[in-house]
């Protein structure tokens, strides 16, 4: 529990950091990162490339795979995931273009694509650290509640909850809100050997406190991380309100 959102993103950050460092990454044997978009990790962010500019930090052997994307909202469309990522981190640091893997939202075959993305994870031996954020309903990527708890990658309907959430980013139109999205299962995330979650603002204390003080459960995704053998979370203040 850190004070407030900027004292969770140092934290997280420096976690990051620490990590890669520990791991002595080499392009035969590159760090694999698992990365969220939303505004959880955005703080966390700006501060890895902050250690980046400071020459505290190289992204040189480090390969990420993003949690999410939505389904046919075209890459450049300034909300679509890949947007966020390269504007928000992969733009200011030293990331090697072809160590970027987001899902493609607008490939001809979706469930192929779902296949090619696990099959690349386990060719690179797995994730060593994922990052998540979580929605309000508790869910982790886009394992809307009732999401299977040994869901892999596939294609998923947006709960009514996480569009009208996301019309802020589309004009505030609900039309405009993609009803589909291609998501990381909770097993692909928890299979990572670490798995940090960032949970900040009061709007999440509910979802906190059925994380971490209730069962593991479908319609709380993000409580599987009870089951994890090095699961942590990173809140405020704010959010541990329900605790
Ligand atoms: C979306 C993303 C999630 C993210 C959530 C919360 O639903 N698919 O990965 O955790 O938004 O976003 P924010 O961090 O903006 O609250």
């Amino acid at each position: 529990i850190r004070s407030d959102y900027d004292e969770v993103s140092s934290y997280v950050a420096n976690y990051v950091k620490e990590r890669i460092k520990q791991f002595g990454p080499t392009p035969e044997r590159p760090f694999v990162l698992g990365l969220p978009t939303g505004s959880s990790p955005v703080g966390t962010y700006q501060k890895l490339i902050t250690l980046y500019r400071e020459g505290q930090l190289s992204f040189e052997n480090v390969v990420t795979f993003n949690m999410d994307e939505y389904v046919g909202l075209p890459r450049d469309h300034p909300e679509s995931y890949h947007s966020f990522m390269w504007n928000n981190l992969f733009l200011h640091i030293d990331i090697k273009p072809e160590n970027v893997n987001i899902l493609d939202g607008n490939a001809s075959d979706l469930d192929e694509e779902c296949k090619r993305y696990e099959a690349k994870i386990a060719l690179l031996g797995g994730v060593e650290l994922f990052l998540s954020g979580i929605g309000p309903d508790g869910h982790i990527a886009f394992n809307e509640p009732g999401s299977s708890l040994t869901s892999r990658t596939r294609v998923k309907t947006l709960a009514y909850e996480t569009i009208i959430a996301n019309t802020r980013f589309f004009d505030g139109d609900v039309a405009k809100v993609p009803k589909l999205a291609l998501t990381v299962g909770v097993a692909t995330i928890m299979d990572a050997r670490e798995v940090m979650v960032i949970i900040t603002g009061a709007h999440k204390a509910i979802a906190l406190g059925k994380c971490v003080e209730e069962g593991v459960s479908h319609m709380w995704t993000v409580s599987a991380i009870q089951l994890h053998p090095k699961g942590i979370i990173v809140c405020d203040d704010d959010a541990t309100l329900e605790l």
